[in-house]
């Protein structure tokens, strides 16, 4: 037997659904796109796309990086997404976010089977995760996370979160060759070892004399680089922790602690630094 609505709880409903986009605070769970790009092609996939898909699961990732904390998460193998879809295990993965920031991944690190294993971690609008800080937005609509980490874990930098595109790219140096250091450097000088950190932990926030795709950060070599204006014990506090050398609410560059980027690892990132500022 139909059920039917009074007209007055009709009338109220139908007012309630024209309203509620508008009301501040309250999202009808609106579909997210994530944009995955090669070759100039371009392929737009929602949200409830990506939940409905069979290999969707519910994984668990201790000590998640963007929460700070054991998290679960719906999520699927990228890996399969991603070869679906044509992507190769050469060059890079950029995974551009929605605030600016752009981390470029070795795609054979995402792609092939062995090793730690890359997942898509997709937001279901009907059900938010926690916000990242009190008056902040989420994770979501897309995050990397990672399983079956290597000890020592897969760096901070490689779990970008808000992704709104994945796209299949050269290396870094060889779409901006401004960004190495000079190639009469020898190849144990310790500046080629820093331009490695570099790529790994700072380009996905800071160029290097324009080059790069991070827009969080300040350029660190152009018009100035910070081993010319910092002292070098400072410079290496801003880099362990950028709060103890200034702190105010709006600051956004993470720390980077001996296990993120030992102290040897530390003394060739202001290597390369130096050694970028006869490479203007
Ligand atoms: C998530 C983005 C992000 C990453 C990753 C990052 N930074 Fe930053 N960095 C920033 C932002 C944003 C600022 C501006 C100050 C702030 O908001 O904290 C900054 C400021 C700096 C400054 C001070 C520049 C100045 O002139 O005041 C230096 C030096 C610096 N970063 C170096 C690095 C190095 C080296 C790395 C890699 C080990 C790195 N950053 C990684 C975002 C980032």
């Amino acid at each position: 037997m139909p059920v039917t609505m009074p007209f007055a709880t009709k009338a109220f409903a139908l007012l309630l659904a024209v309203l509620l986009p508008f009301l501040p605070g309250v999202s009808l769970g609106a579909d997210a796109i994530i944009k995955l790009k090669r070759d100039g092609q371009e392929w737009r996939l929602s949200s409830a796309h990506l939940l409905q898909r069979n290999d969707a699961t519910e994984i668990s990732v201790p000590a998640d990086v963007a929460y700070r904390r054991d998290m679960r998460f719906r999520a699927l193998p990228l890996r399969t997404l991603l070869l679906e879809n044509g992507f190769v295990a050469q060059g890079t993965l950029n995974f551009l976010a929605l605030d600016g920031y752009a981390a470029p991944i070795d795609a054979a690190q995402v792609l092939n089977e062995a090793g730690a294993q890359a997942w898509l971690a997709v937001e279901d609008p009907a059900q938010p995760w926690p916000t990242l800080s009190p008056e902040g937005a989420t994770a979501g609509p897309f995050y990397l996370v990672w399983q079956q980490q290597p000890a020592g874990g897969v760096p901070q930098e490689h779990w970008p979160y808000q992704i709104a595109v994945i796209e299949q790219t050269l290396a870094p140096e060889q779409r901006y060759p401004m960004i190495l250091p000079s190639l009469t450097l020898p190849k144990h000088n310790p500046a080629w070892q820093g331009f490695a950190v570099f790529k790994e932990n700072c380009i996905a926030c800071h160029k290097i004399n324009g080059g790069g795709d991070g827009v969080l950060g300040p350029d660190l070599n152009v018009p100035h680089n910070p081993t010319e204006y910092f002292t070098e014990p400072f410079l290496k506090k801003l880099i362990r922790n950028p709060a103890q050398v200034r702190s105010w609410p709006g600051a956004k560059m993470p720390g980077f602690d001996a296990e993120a980027i030992s102290d040897e690892e530390l003394e060739a990132l202001i290597a390369y630094l130096k050694a970028m500022r006869t490479q203007r």
